[in-house]
C-alpha cells in the first residue's frame, strides 16, 4: 500500500518519503480505515522539523487528521464495522492508504457532511471550541469582552472569529498583510500589519509567537487579562522577558493533544458532535486551497508553504 515515512529529522519537503509497505491486518480492538482525505496542518510539519525531537519516536507515518472508511475490524470490535465512514484520531499516521487505530479513537462522521469538510473536522474545530472555553473559565461571560485574534486569516482564525460573535465578544483580527481581509467578516475591527499598540485587549489568542506576541503581552492586554498561546507561526517563542514583565496578566499555552489525550471518550464524543455541527452550519467550514493525491506529496508541500496559499491543503492517499 502506499504510505510515507520520516526516517530523519528535517525539511518536510526533503525527508518525508513516499514508501509502498504491507497491508496489516487490525488486531483486537482495532479497525482498518481506508483513508480518504488527510489535511497539511501546520502541526504536522512541525514534528517533522525535530522541533518536537524529544517526544517524536522515528521512523514515523505523518499526518494527525483526516476521514476515510472502516474496511476491515479486528476481534473484539462491536461499534464498527465495513463501510462506517470515520474520523481516527489520538496519533500521526493519516497520510498513507489504510491506518490501523484502535477503535476508541475513531469517531463516526455523520451524513450530510462532505469529505473535505470532515477531513478538517478534528484539529481546528477542536481546538478552537477548547480556546474560547478556557477564555470562559477565566472570564466567566465573554459579553464585551474584547478579543484580540493573531492570523486571524488563518482556518481556525476564522473559526475564532465567528465563535467569539457568538459569545458577543468584540474581536479583533489581526492580519500579516491584506490577503486574507475578506475571511474576517465577524470581526469588530481589522488590524493589518499594524501594530497593537494603543489596542487594549482583555484577551490575546496567538498563533504567531515571536515579536509580535512580545508587543501584545507588554502593551496590549489591561491587567487581569490573559494571553493563549496556541501556535508559532512565526517560528520564534514568546519572549519570556515579555511573560515575565506582566505578572498581572494569565499566560497560558493551549496544545489540543494534551486535552484530547486527558479528556475521555464521553467529552471527544461531546466536542465531535459540536464540530460536525458547526460544519453543516458553516460555522468551522475551512477553506481548501487544492486537494492533492498523495503520489503528488512534493507539489502539496511547496503549495502547502507558498504565503500565496488562500486555503488548507488535502492529500489524497487513494491515488
Ligand atoms: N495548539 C494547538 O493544539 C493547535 C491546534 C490547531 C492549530 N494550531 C495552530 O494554529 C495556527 C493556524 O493553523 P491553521 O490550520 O488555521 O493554518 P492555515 O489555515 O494553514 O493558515 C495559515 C495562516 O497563518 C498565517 N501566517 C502564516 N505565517 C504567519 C506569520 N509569520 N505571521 C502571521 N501570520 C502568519 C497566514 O496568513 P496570511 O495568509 O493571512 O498571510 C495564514 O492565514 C498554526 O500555528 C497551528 O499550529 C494549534
Amino acid at each position: 500500500m502506499r504510505s510515507t515515512l520520516v526516517r530523519q529529522f528535517g525539511d518536510p519537503g526533503q525527508v518525508i518519503e513516499l514508501v509502498d509497505v504491507p497491508r496489516p491486518a487490525p488486531a483486537a480492538g482495532e479497525v482498518e480505515v481506508e483513508i480518504s482525505l488527510a489535511a497539511i496542518n501546520p502541526s504536522d510539519l512541525i514534528p517533522v522539523t525535530g522541533a518536537y525531537s524529544a517526544r517524536t519516536v522515528l521512523p514515523f507515518v505523518p499526518g494527525f487528521e483526516g476521514v476515510g472508511i472502516v474496511r476491515r475490524v479486528g476481534p473484539d470490535v462491536r461499534e464498527f464495522k465495513a463501510g462506517d465512514r470515520v474520523v481516527p484520531i489520538g496519533a500521526s499516521g493519516l497520510w498513507q492508504q489504510f491506518l490501523l487505530r484502535p477503535a476508541e479513537w475513531c469517531f463516526r462522521v455523520p451524513d450530510g457532511i462532505e469529505d473535505a469538510q470532515a477531513a478538517m473536522s478534528y484539529v481546528n474545530p477542536l481546538t478552537a471550541l477548547r480556546l474560547v472555553e478556557a477564555l470562559r473559565e477565566h472570564f466567566g461571560s465573554l459579553e464585551d469582552m474584547h478579543v484580540g485574534v493573531t492570523a486571524a486569516g488563518s482556518a481556525i482564525g476564522g473559526m475564532l472569529l465567528k465563535l467569539l460573535a457568538l459569545e458577543n465578544a468584540v474581536p479583533t483580527a489581526m492580519l500579516r498583510s491584506e490577503k486574507s481581509r475578506n475571511r474576517c467578516g465577524e470581526a469588530h475591527r481589522i488590524l493589518v500589519a499594524d501594530s497593537p499598540m494603543g489596542s487594549q485587549f482583555d484577551a490575546v489568542l496567538d498563533a504567531v509567537g515571536g515579536a509580535l506576541a512580545g508587543e501584545l503581552i507588554g502593551r496590549s492586554i489591561r491587567p487581569g487579562g490573559t494571553f493563549i498561546q496556541y501556535g508559532a507561526l512565526s517560528g520564534a517563542p514568546v519572549p519570556q522577558t515579555a511573560i515575565s514583565g506582566r505578572p498581572d496578566i494569565r499566560f497560558a499555552f493551549l496544545w489540543l493533544r494534551t486535552w484530547v489525550h486527558s479528556a475521555g471518550r464521553e467529552a471527544l464524543e461531546a466536542a465531535f458532535l459540536r464540530s460536525f455541527a458547526g460544519l453543516q452550519s458553516g460555522l468551522f467550514a475551512s477553506p481548501i486551497a487544492a486537494t492533492y493525491p498523495l503520489s503528488r506529496l512534493a507539489d502539496a508541500l511547496a503549495h502547502q508553504a507558498d504565503p500565496r496559499r488562500d486555503g488548507k491543503i488535502l492529500l489524497d492517499p487513494r491515488c
